[in-house]
């Protein structure tokens, strides 16, 4: 077994293979729920929290999470982005219960604490008594009592937040990898078509693991296979960032003709079935380099998918240590026509808790997060492709996760 540099960690040991062997308990043990906690979702990351189009205007905010932490995104009167943790700092209750609106300033419900759109509290009803009874003390200074800030950043329409001082700006902290496959499809101005959310039962990481995992996508998912939008004998490739933290998968429909025989043997595969209305599958080639599927996975909250002509973001947020929910949020271009309009809405059949294909994801979390209760000390064996995190030209392979489980145990704390 390697050293463990944390003695908050030393009740679970990782087997000296490193990446390619979890041990069963970094799925199950609260206690490394709680140091995820601090010091992977308010350490060193950049979580995010947002679409730039979901809050377009002033006063416009969402409610969402950091980690676990509730947290309230907002635009402020002169177009900047601001966040900060959704608990009043008189006594803790939420400033904002819904999960998108638009105000002038938030109040909170509960003795009418209110504060401006940058989080500063502006207003403390009966502040200096009533009657020359009650009141603030002498003392009391506003300046003191505003909401908890998080820094906040935007990048090609994304926008993320982060309780960290120290972490890298988030240019640095996506690198070029990302920020090219964000690029690539945040191209021109988006519209949101709409949130699916999806609670799965299940720890957060095995999500993590399933979003950087080529090889299940056409055995689990037979839908994928047999309609041919992701075969693992197509064209693509699994790649990382510099960090192994960020990885993306790639794949090209249509390059894989005349190799279905590897297929014949398996459960997802059967050349018999057909759709009954095609036009579920109707679509356009929107980009030019032919990759027809896009699962980019950022560290340590977000996926940004484009299956088809279905555009997402997809944004974990850990509720517990065996639960997490899972928000897709749809979206198409600003200027896509009517015709587009339709296509994207049919073909988003295909993902979210009631789809096609994606459904099957929280299933495969759930029945491993089961089964994995005990013998915490046993561990997964992550090997096809071997047993490095590295990358592949082919989509035959588990690198990226290996590399996502070895940035993860260094960040939190176990061996060097
Ligand atoms: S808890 Fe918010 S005003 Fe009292
Ligand atoms: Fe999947």
């Amino acid at each position: 077994m390697n050293a463990i540099r944390d003695p908050a960690l030393g009740h679970l040991a990782w087997p000296a293979a490193g990446g390619s062997r979890v041990p069963f308990g970094v799925f199950t043990d609260p206690a490394v729920y709680e140091l995820e906690q601090q010091r992977l979702f308010r350490g060193e990351s950049w979580s995010f929290v947002a679409l730039e189009a979901e809050i377009p205007n002033s006063g416009d905010y969402k409610t969402t999470f950091v980690g676990d932490s509730p947290v309230v995104i907002s635009r402020a009167e002169d177009g900047s982005l601001h966040a900060y943790v959704n608990r009043c700092a008189h006594r803790g209750a939420a400033i904002c219960r819904e999960l998108r609106g638009n105000v002038q300033n938030h109040l909170c419900v509960y003795h009418q604490w209110a504060y401006d759109l940058k989080g500063n509290l502006i207003g403390v009803p009966f502040r200096r008594g009533l009657n020359g009874q009650g009141g603030m003390p002498a003392d009391f200074d506003m300046k003191q009592h505003g909401l908890q800030k998080l820094r906040v950043q935007a990048l090609a329409g994304l926008v993320f937040a982060t309780f960290s001082e120290s972490v890298e700006p988030l240019e640095d902290y996506l690198g070029p990898m990302p920020r090219q496959a964000i690029e690539r499809i945040m191209s021109r101005p988006i519209k949101v078509l709409g949130d699916q959310r999806q609670f799965v039962a299940g720890n957060w990481k095995l999500y993590a693991e399933n979003t950087r995992d080529p090889y299940h996508a056409s055995l689990l998912h037979l839908f994928h296979c047999t309609f041919g939008l992701y075969r693992s004998s197509q064209k693509g490739v699994s790649v990382m960032d510099a960090k192994h933290r960020h990885s993306m998968l790639t794949a090209m429909r249509g390059t894989d003709d005349g190799k279905l025989e590897d297929y014949q043997d398996t459960r997802t595969y059967n050349a018999d079935f057909v759709l009954s209305d095609p036009s579920l599958l109707a679509g356009r080639q929107e980009f030019d380099d032919g990759v027809t599927l896009v699962i980019l996975a950022v560290f340590p909250n977000l996926v940004v998918q484009q299956i088809s002509n279905t555009l997402a973001v997809r944004q974990i947020i850990p509720r517990g240590v065996d639960k997490f929910e899972l928000v897709w949020t749809q979206f198409g271009y600003a200027d896509d026509d009517a015709d587009m309009d339709l296509i994207r809405n049919k073909q988003g059949n295909l993902i979210g808790p009631a789809g096609l294909v994606s459904m099957e994801d929280g299933e495969a979390v759930e029945i491993v997060h089961r089964s994995i209760i005990r013998d915490q000390d046993k561990s997964s064996y992550i090997a096809m492709g071997g047993e490095q995190a590295k990358d592949a030209q082919h989509l035959v392979t588990e690198g990226s996760i290996i590399g996502f489980w070895e940035y993860y145990r260094e960040i939190m704390g176990w061996a060097a």
